[in-house]
């Protein structure tokens, strides 16, 4: 039975860290505050938004909370990034996705400024990640590689497969796995002999977005697997991209779904809300 990573405590440990940060900031005067912008009441969005002011709560950062309706035009939306940029109690900004279709999710996401965006979505804080100089990094990326090293999983030198591309995920993760000195491989949908591959492993990080996709032909006997994904399976319970059941006697260690990789985003964002002061100030 492989290490059963526990993303909970390793989560618990991050935010105990931010709220002793935040305490000796505010013994210095400094109160850290995140602006937190909702468009609509998407269900799904609506627990992402209230875990994460719950979380600031108890780390001990103010959070200022605005619910726009589902009918607000990108202008308005516009209007009220650009208010928070220029305001200098508020040290991030994060506008929860998705938006409307009326609304460019990516004009949105590049009018926050670089030094206010917690969510690390802008293309100067991806650019910053690529090139290795100090920036936010996006929240489930970061989570990824603190699992990692709070495990005591050294990356430096193994080989690490990526099973996914996108923005959000797969890109940034495997910037990060480099920066560790990790060899890095990506696979994505137009992979060619991908198990092939993947068996090659010694760390797969999976998000592909299919529930369940990842069996244990997939992986080398020993292999450390993190899983990204997040679906509710026919009975409405959580699964992830990887086959846990199937995986976990192969494995050397695996995060599981809920209570793995998920957890971890909220406590980044606490850890990147608590980095704001300092590169708020940053030329
Ligand atoms: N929607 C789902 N995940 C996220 C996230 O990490 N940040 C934002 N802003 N929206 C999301």
């Amino acid at each position: 039975m492989a290490l059963i990573i526990d993303g909970k405590k390793i989560a618990a440990q991050i935010k105990d860290e931010c709220r002793e940060k935040v305490a000796a900031y505010k013994e210095q005067g400094i109160e850290i505050t995140l602006a937190v912008v909702q468009v609509g009441h998407d269900p799904a969005s609506n627990v992402y938004v209230n875990n994460k002011k719950k979380a600031c709560e108890y780390v001990g950062i103010r959070s200022l909370s605005y619910e726009l309706e589902e009918t607000v035009t990108e202008e308005e939306l516009l209007a009220l990034v650009e208010k928070l940029n220029n305001d200098p109690t508020v040290n991030g900004i994060l506008v929860q996705l998705p938006l409307p279709e009326h609304i460019d999710e990516n004009k949105v996401t590049f009018a926050i400024s670089p030094k206010k965006d917690v969510d690390g979505f802008h293309p100067y804080n991806v650019g910053a990640l690529s090139i290795g100089l100090k920036g936010y990094v996006s929240c489930t990326p970061a989570g990824v590689i603190q699992l990692l090293k709070r495990s005591g999983i050294e990356i430096a030198g193994k080989n690490c497969v990526v099973m996914g591309r996108s923005n959000i995920v797969g890109k940034p993760v495997s910037m990060l796995l480099l920066r560790e000195n990790g060899t890095v491989t990506v696979t994505h949908s137009k992979t060619e002999n991908i198990k092939e591959i993947t068996r090659q492993a010694d760390i797969l990080v999976v998000a592909v977005g299919k529930p369940r996709f990842v069996t244990s032909d997939f992986i080398k006997e020993g292999a450390v697997v993190i899983d990204v994904g997040i679906h509710r399976n026919a009975d409405n319970k959580l699964c992830g991209d990887v086959d846990f059941e199937d995986v976990k006697d192969k494995a050397g260690a695996i995060t599981p779904v809920p209570g793995g990789v998920g957890v971890m985003t909220v406590a980044m964002l606490m850890s990147n809300c608590t980095a704001s002061v300092e590169i708020n100030e940053r030329a």
